[in-house]
């Protein structure tokens, strides 16, 4: 029963955190519309008026004050009078055609979060994932079977691994090493980044079969077919191609505990003597404090059977069961942690 003290409580501590809380994806659904209309597209060429983009996107004169306007208070745009251009982060990120363009990225959410989030009471008591169809209004079995959304997929996650492929160019010292696979490593864009970045190394990609149409038009488009060796194949069954240095990334958070080690297990037996594992997810604090990386491990929960996050000192742990040693762990990109081993 509340009584008059606990009101008197209460109201010392100010609700202005929770009702910010409650429309806290309203900011992530405007950075989605933004993108999907090409507000930043508009303003690639410099600053013009609230009529330049409303003429360029189909933005409804009602609309455009408020929304641009916000786009402005999350630091998107920048607005100088009547004026507006692509703030620092929308000038590095958000620019179509550009080579750090991190758009696919954010369509790829802006397709996938809100039927599955929606549904996240219903996941809640059901402990069933909740991924709807757009195209067939029911749950998605398997969206990798369709090859355009796989494509789209890629696409998605190629804005991701571009940044990861710089930032893993750099945190492993790789002159010790002559081979990589990239298991899972989709249509080889990662592998890509890591060849050019290291052209000594031998590359190959790990993916199911169905994926090879997809890496062989991807790699021939970036000019790199003939140095990087695609593997069809399934990771848990097919013998997994030996190399010095064996990448999974986004990988282990599909699965649960016991395919994760049985994995592990298996990347073991094809890492070279003296070669490295490379494990990259936005995994869990040791502690489950981080709200983000949880959020992340409830989003796998809602898109997948049997996928979550899991916490650095968990993977760690089957590392050394695996058979490796010194793991290691750091951040990546700021989203994500990077565990490496020995052999
Ligand atoms: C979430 S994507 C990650 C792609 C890439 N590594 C990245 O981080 O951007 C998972 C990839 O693993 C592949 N995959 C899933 N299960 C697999 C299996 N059993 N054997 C081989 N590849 C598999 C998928 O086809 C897909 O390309």
């Amino acid at each position: 029963m509340t009584t008059t003290d606990d009101r008197t409580t209460a109201a010392a501590v100010d609700p202005g955190p929770l009702i910010k809380l409650t429309i806290a994806d309203c900011a992530a659904k405007v950075l989605h519309s933004a993108v999907s209309l090409g507000v930043f597209a508009a303003l690639a060429e410099g600053p013009a008026g609230a009529d330049h983009v409303v003429a360029a996107t189909g933005l409804h004169e009602r609309m455009a004050p408020d929304f641009l306007d916000a786009l402005a208070g999350l630091g998107l745009l920048e607005r100088t009078g009547d004026q507006y251009s692509n703030g620092p982060l929308a000038e590095a990120y958000l620019v179509p055609g550009t080579a750090t363009y991190l758009g696919g990225f954010v369509e790829l959410t802006n397709e996938t979060l809100y039927g599955t989030w929606g549904r996240l009471t219903e996941a809640l008591t059901t402990g069933a994932p909740q991924h709807l169809d757009p195209d067939k209004g029911g749950f998605v079995g398997d969206k990798h079977k369709d090859p355009a959304k796989m494509k789209r997929f890629f696409a998605g996650l190629d804005a991701y691994s571009d940044r990861m492929g710089i930032e893993i160019a750099g945190a492993v010292d790789w002159s010790r090493h002559a081979s990589f696979v990239d298991l899972g490593g989709a249509r080889g864009n990662l592998a890509s980044v890591l060849v050019k970045e290291h052209p000594h190394l031998k590359a190959g990609v790990f993916d199911l079969e169905r994926t090879r149409p997809l890496f062989t038009e991807h790699t021939a488009r970036l000019g790199l077919n003939e140095h990087i060796e695609f593997t069809g194949g399934d990771f848990f069954t097919d013998d997994i191609p030996k190399a010095d240095v064996i990448v999974l990334g986004h990988i282990l958070h599909g699965f649960d505990n016991d395919r994760r080690r049985d994995l592990l297990r298996r990347v073991f037996s094809a890492t070279n003597p003296g070669g490295q594992v490379l494990i990259y997810d936005r995994m869990i604090d040791d502690e489950r404090r981080d709200a983000e990386r949880l959020l992340s491990s409830l989003h796998m929960r809602l898109v997948s059977q049997d996928g979550s996050e899991y916490r650095i000192d968990d993977v760690r742990t089957w590392l050394t069961e695996a058979g490796f040693t010194g793991s290691t762990a750091e951040p990546l990109l700021g989203t994500h942690t990077l565990v490496t081993a020995v052999r």
